[in-house]
């Protein structure tokens, strides 16, 4: 009997460029997941399956075995946290940079700073690090609209283009991390399935090594 193995993945822009590096590793789900409501997709591998969960959720799955692999992006990953899990390949896939922001031309101001963000764990540490002392405001989007309405003086938040920031009267100030998306794999599953999860990892590398 074959090994089963479970993979956590996102819909989305990250799974257009998901598939082909699962592919590479012999992994091709039997349907089209962009046009299903499913959440479990089977594949052409025997026991190898593809969940769709949203992106946060992902690196839970993996912790707690109830997927063995997955791909997430790194700030979800420093923002929950990485017990019982190895992060053994960057993918760069989903390219961004995790940067504070406020309202463009306006000096950051002295003292306590009201930070709106939906990633407060990684925002307390940062600014803890630069001796700011800080009040957080968890927000779940739309995150550039907080300092407009004097709910934030400065928002964390992802930038790629810089269009959003920009469109909204914003500017980027610091860079806390560069983002891309990450192979995830549980630790126990790693154990057990080794040779089959080693496999896949080597395959994926080997894919984003020499991009088709
Ligand atoms: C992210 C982020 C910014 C935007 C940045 O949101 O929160 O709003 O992208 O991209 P840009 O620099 O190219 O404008 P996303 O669209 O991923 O949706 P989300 O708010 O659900 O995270």
């Amino acid at each position: 009997m074959s090994e089963t193995l479970t993979f956590a993945l996102t819909k989305g822009r990250i799974l257009e460029e998901t598939l082909p590096l699962l592919k590479a590793a012999g992994i091709e789900p039997l349907e089209d997941i962009s046009k299903s409501r499913k959440l479990v997709f089977e594949t052409d591998q025997p026991g190898v399956r593809l969940l769709i969960l949203r992106g946060s959720d992902v690196p839970t799955y993996v912790q707690f075995g109830a997927a063995d692999m997955g791909i997430s992006g790194k700030d979800t990953l420093m923002e929950n946290g990485a017990d019982g899990l190895y992060e053994p390949l960057d993918l760069n896939i989903a390219r961004c940079r995790l940067m504070t922001a406020g309202i463009k031309g306006v000096p950051r101001k002295s003292g306590r700073l009201r930070v709106a963000t939906k990633y407060v764990n990684i925002a307390k540490q940062y600014y803890a690090t630069q001796g700011r002392q800080t009040d957080m405001i968890k927000l779940y989007g739309a995150m550039e609209l907080a300092p407009i309405m004097h709910l934030a003086d400065e928002i964390v938040d992802i930038v790629d283009t810089g269009n959003t920031l920009r469109a909204n009267g914003l500017e980027a100030r610091e860079l806390i991390a560069d983002i891309s998306s990450r192979l995830i794999v549980n630790k126990a599953s790693m154990k057990m399935k080794h040779a089959r999860i080693q496999g896949v990892i080597d395959a994926i590398a080997e894919a984003v090594a020499n991009p088709a």
